[in-house]
């Protein structure tokens, strides 16, 4: 039996689509793309995964402004489809208290930075490149790390560097971390927890 991956998204979902190769190329053997959630309905995440025949849905806060109400809807969805982890690539929303008490040491995000640099509330997509240009870093990252209460702050399990290059803009930086590091850490961090969860099935 496969780990059941839902893939949440908010935005242009790059990072779904490396995990959608990923799991073309047989890099991800313990588990399968069985769901895509996005919270805003115009992502292009949404399109990908149509692309790829995985199913879709979309909840977003608009539907369900109540914090409480977005978490136990969230959860129902995922226990609709038997979903047995979670990974966030590029998801903007936060994950309320039933779905992390559900998904445990089950959830991976993908921050585009070297956590605990230039993380935290606040810190998502483009701002954390504008962020580490304003500070003048010479080297950022990304790191795949577990999700809990804390924004940014679970378990890291993988992180990679990248250089920032003389004249580099927020733009051209998170081009090369996600090139260089993201597309491949949030397979390898998907697969990580994909392995354990198939391993606890099997013992
Ligand atoms: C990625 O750079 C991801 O690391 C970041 O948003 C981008 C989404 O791009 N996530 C965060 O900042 C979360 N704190 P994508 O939709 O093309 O994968």
């Amino acid at each position: 039996m496969l780990t059941r991956i839902a893939v949440l998204v908010s935005g242009g979902g790059t990072n779904l689509q490396a995990l959608i190769d990923a799991q073309a190329a047989g890099r991800i053997p313990s588990g399968a793309i069985a769901l895509v959630i996005s919270n805003r309905k115009a992502a292009y995440a949404l399109q990908r995964a149509r692309n790829a025949g995985i199913e879709t849905a979309v909840l977003s806060k608009y539907m369900r402004p109540d914090p409480d109400e977005y978490d136990a809807a969230l959860l129902e969805l995922l226990s609709a489809h038997g979903i047995d982890m979670l990974a966030l690539a590029g998801f903007l929303g936060i994950i309320g208290p039933r779905v992390l008490a559900a998904y445990e040491n089950r959830i991976v995000n993908i921050h585009p930075a070297l956590i605990p640099s230039f993380c935290g509330l606040g810190y998502y997509g483009l701002r954390v490149h504008e962020a580490a240009l304003a500070r003048g870093v010479k080297v950022t990252g990304a790191t795949a790390h577990l999700v809990n209460g804390e924004v940014d702050g679970g378990p890291i399990l993988l992180q990679k560097a990248v250089e920032v290059k003389e004249g580099d803009t927020p733009e051209t930086l998170q081009r090369r971390v996600m090139e260089e590091a993201e597309w491949e850490l949030l397979p390898r961090a998907v697969r990580m927890i994909s392995d354990q969860i198939a391993r606890g099935r099997n013992d």
